[in-house]
């Protein structure tokens, strides 16, 4: 009968000889997966499938890497900052360019705004916008609080008084409010304009603003603080409505300052 040492010992020799092996990482043959397809063991851009119980190897879309069967955006590969994808693998490819994409797959900061950005899609640049007041956030690859963006932290809009308010456009209610630099979208109450020259929300008429007779006033497009080429007309309709503080989405780790 052996005794606990030995079978201690026996115990331990096993882990370790577990470990060694597991520590070679051989690749796992997908034919022998329920899912038929597995993550290749080098590189995280690749992946097998068992195709005729054959395992064979495939390329993820370029600028994605491998996430899982029915994971990630298509054909089970994601945007290589979504997860630790990556962590101790090796890209098999290089970026292929297309104009505003650095990869043919991606989500890309803009080369003359920090309220624009591109989103890639086989090689197709869309543009997007950040609304009210947020900014794109290359880190995050979504639109963050303007302090949360390193290089980008004030609008141009703000550099006259950085708490102060700024006409928006020639709109009679929406205004810029800055705070501390930061611009953030507002409304005037019901009943009150913005007046252009006290830059506050009064009773009207001013020069400008009649009273309110239709329910909704004509409302032109905000000159963008930032960047150049055609403003988005839905970027005033998609804002906050009742002078709230803020009417722009935040995909992931937003923080209010205030
Ligand atoms: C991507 O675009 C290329 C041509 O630019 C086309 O041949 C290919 O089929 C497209 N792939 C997908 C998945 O849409």
């Amino acid at each position: 009968m052996a005794s606990a040492w030995q079978r201690n010992a026996f115990v331990l020799a096993t882990l370790l000889i577990g470990l060694a092996s597991a520590q070679r990482q051989d690749q796992e043959d997908p034919c022998k997966t329920k899912s038929k397809v597995v993550s290749d063991v080098t590189y995280c851009d690749r992946y097998w499938e068992c195709i005729n119980n054959q395992p064979e190897l495939y390329d993820c879309p370029n600028g994605l890497v491998f996430a899982g069967k029915h994971r990630g955006v298509t054909e089970g590969c994601d945007y290589p900052w979504r997860s630790n994808y990556c962590e101790g693998k090796q890209l098999a490819n290089g970026p292929i360019s297309t104009e505003h994409c650095d990869w043919l797959y991606g989500i890309f900061g803009h080369e003359t705004s920090c309220t624009r950005y591109w989103t890639c899609w086989n090689g197709t640049a869309t543009e997007q916008l950040c609304i009210g007041g947020l900014l794109y956030n290359e880190n995050a690859h979504s639109c963050d609080w303007p302090e949360n963006v390193d290089g980008c932290q004030k609008h141009p809009l703000c550099n006259e008084d950085a708490n102060g308010n700024v006409p928006l456009g020639k709109s009679c209610n929406r205004y810029w409010q800055c705070q501390g630099g930061y611009p953030r979208l507002q409304r005037c109450p019901a009943m009150l304009v913005f007046d252009r020259r006290s830059l506050r929300c009064v009773v009207p008429p001013t020069e400008d603003c009649d009273v309110p007779t239709t329910p909704l006033p004509i409302e032109y497009e905000p000159e963008q603080p930032q960047g150049k080429g055609n403003s988005n007309p839905n970027a005033i309709h998609q804002s906050s409505g009742t002078g709230g503080q803020q009417g722009g989405k935040l995909q992931s780790g937003g923080r209010n300052k205030n």
